[in-house]
């Protein structure tokens, strides 16, 4: 990812043609803004909506920004109505944007270890290790740590040029997964290490007499590649634990199963030690909305006066009910004129 901002200079992008249109509000002295800005929740609550919103807020505001979907199921460029890919573009002045394409980052990994592997074993086992990494490349979850791997590498960049990274992540069981992925599988990939060191003390002994064998033991690209991937582990629990560098935003409606679902992940992400920076009520129906809306508006209070029970010790949010889907800048504009409240 060198150089990735002269590759993604903005200027090259003609924002008039992209009809970007504007944010109408004055520029404000951002108090509470982390580096990583993570939106999250059930499905369909306007997770995509939110991330998108706040990343364009914080580009009006200058603040150099990479929005960054981690949902298999991307939906960044429908909501900004400019195409995006799995490498960063430019979408506006001070923002990018990027969809992590999760099977080719899992194909990618899993290829460059088998590389590694084939480089050093003997031909007689290389089907053996084909099979094998064919085996690991399908296995639940290889995705997800593809897509952790690109996340943390993109958090590595921050500063270079981005001030801050937001997340559009996937509904929340799969997000969930992939935020605990540093802490289990850090602990799985400790015990391999332990494992591959006694095979390679066995090899060792074996080589003594060696050179060859010995060498081969001695720069062992297994252990290479754990220990790497193992400090990056590390490294992205710091920044994920780290209420300096990381917030998690909850979308929701006002309705039962998604106050629940939002309960249970706010309890599990608390277990994770990952920040929590609030909830966003998404699509409140609004008080002069007429008749049809009635008793929905009686229900909605009912549900509003339960988050305020539930998460009140946090910062809540209401975004309206908007007339129409928020699809493209303009409309994408309206909601960041408000979301900005989220850094207050
Ligand atoms: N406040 C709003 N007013 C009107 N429409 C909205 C509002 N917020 C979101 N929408 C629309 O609702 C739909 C779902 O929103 P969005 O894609 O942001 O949800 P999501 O949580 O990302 O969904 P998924 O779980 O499928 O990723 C979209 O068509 C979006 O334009
Ligand atoms: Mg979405």
């Amino acid at each position: 990812m060198e150089n990735q901002a002269s590759n993604t200079d903005p200027g090259n992008v003609n924002a008039e043609k992209m009809n970007m249109g504007k944010i109408n509000i004055e520029k404000t002295n951002i108090k509470k803004r982390r580096p990583f800005t993570f939106f999250g929740g059930k499905g369909g609550t306007g997770k995509t909506t939110c991330a998108t919103a706040y990343a364009a807020w914080l580009a009006h505001e200058g603040c150099k920004t990479l929005l960054v979907s981690t949902d298999p199921a991307h939906s960044l460029s429908d909501a900004l109505g400019v195409a995006l890919s799995d490498k960063i573009l430019p979408v506006c002045e001070n923002l990018w944007g990027i969809e992590i394409d999760a099977e080719l980052e899992a194909k990618r990994y899993v290829g460059e270890i088998q590389d590694k592997m084939l480089s050093i074993v003997s031909p007689v086992i290389v089907d053996e290790i084909k099979r094998q990494m064919e085996i690991a490349y399908m296995s639940p979850g290889a995705e997800e740590a593809a897509i952790f791997d690109k996340f943390v590498e993109l958090m590595e960049e921050l500063g270079n040029p981005w001030e801050a990274i937001v997340f559009d992540t996937a509904p929340t069981g799969h997000t969930l997964r992939l935020l605990s992925l540093p802490e289990i599988l850090g602990t799985w990939i400790e015990s391999l290490i332990r494992k591959r060191r006694k095979s390679l003390d066995l090899f060792k002994m074996a080589g003594r007499f060696e050179e060859d064998l010995m060498k081969r033991a001695m720069e062992d690209p297994v252990i290479d590649s754990l220990t790497r991937r193992q400090k990056k582990f590390e490294k992205s629990r710091q920044y994920l634990t780290d209420s300096e560098s990381s917030t998690f935003f909850f979308v929701l409606n006002a309705e039962k199963m998604p106050i629940l679902e939002t309960a249970r992940a706010v309890e599990m992400l608390e277990k994770y030690g990952i920040p929590i920076g609030g909830v966003i009520v998404n699509r409140v129906i609004p008080p002069e909305a007429g008749e049809f809306f009635e008793e929905r508006l009686i229900a909605q209070e009912e549900y509003l006066q339960d988050i305020e029970r539930r998460f009140g010790d946090r910062k809540i949010v209401r975004l309206p009910l908007l007339r129409s889907d928020v699809r493209g800048m303009e409309q994408v504009n309206a909601v960041a004129e408000r979301i900005g409240e989220i850094d207050a």
